[in-house]
């Protein structure tokens, strides 16, 4: 497994290798990997013949100052999985060689950054935006892959393929959970014992959500149910839980048959901030 620090070196390194026409898989990560993570890269080394996975915590994408102080940091574990899971090349580079100087770039993608996690936390797509083309710049994939339970992210980051005219294919991977539903997250880290034991309860009401919409019951009730059964439970406070069209995320009060809808929720259990969505069909 080859490690780079440098744009430069990277470049030099996949620019010889391109000439062979081999084909790259990308996988951007922040690092404090998990199986989530690792089943992303798996997913690249399926189909492509060579494997890049980025570690950057990108400070552009945090809204909050003392989040992005406290997002857990696991460099010797990650790469020691990133080995294990023979992952070709790793790009490890500092906030100095990623942002030369300040990235003034604002996106705009229309409603889909103003929306759920966009108006919970302004400016995070935008910073998302920068640091992805910044890497999509520097590895030039052929593919990259990313987990869906960041939905609204993989949107986004398909909308900047557009924008900017990548040709890069975008690979949606399952989300991963633990063995109580908990979808993986580098943040669970951060759960204490009791904040681990009763976030389990986000991806049961999720659950709940889909059993209750193959009942026949409706948005308004289904939403209703989830907020009651959170605020019936203390430690848990509640960023959203909504249904929406699963192709555009347009926020929806009514289901119809010809459509894909996904409920999600953005919740904190203690400080932690934690995510998580479901396809209702
Ligand atoms: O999903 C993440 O871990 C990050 O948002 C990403 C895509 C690596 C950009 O920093």
């Amino acid at each position: 497994m080859l490690i780079f620090t440098k744009i430069g070196e990277l470049q030099e390194f996949l620019v010889q290798k391109k000439t062979g026409k081999i084909s790259v898989g990308f996988v951007p990560t922040m690092g404090a990997l998990h199986p989530g993570h690792i089943s992303l890269v798996e997913a690249s080394k399926k189909v492509c013949d060579l494997t890049v996975c980025s570690i950057f915590v990108n400070p552009t994408q945090f809204n909050d100052k003392s989040d992005l102080d406290r997002y857990p940091k696991t460099p010797q574990t990650d790469l020691e999985m990133l080995k294990s899971a023979h992952c070709d090349v790793v790009f490890m580079p500092s906030s100095e060689e990623m942002y030369p100087e300040k990235d003034e770039r604002k996106f705009d993608f229309g409603y889909l950054d103003k929306i759920l996690e966009g108006d919970h936390r302004p400016g995070h797509f935008n910073g998302v935006a920068q640091v992805v083309s910044r890497l999509f710049d520097a590895v030039r994939p052929d593919k990259a892959f990313f987990g869906s339970k960041d939905y609204q992210q993989v949107m986004v980051i398909r909308a900047l393929v557009k924008l900017l005219n990548y040709e890069i294919e975008i690979v949606t991977c399952p989300t991963l959970r633990e063995s109580d539903g908990l979808a993986m997250s580098s943040r669970n880290a951060l759960l204490n014992p009791k904040e681990r034991e009763v976030s389990k309860i986000i991806p049961k009401l999720m659950q709940e959500a889909r059993e209750l919409k193959k009942k026949g019951k409706e948005i308004p009730e289904i939403k209703e149910h989830i907020v009651s059964e959170l605020n019936k439970r203390g430690n848990y406070e509640l960023d959203y839980f909504t249904i929406c069209d699963a192709e555009t995320l347009k926020e929806i009060n009514s289901f119809s048959e010809a459509k894909k809808h996904v409920a999600l929720i953005a919740c904190y259990v203690g400080k932690i901030r934690l995510i998580d969505n479901v396809l209702l069909n």
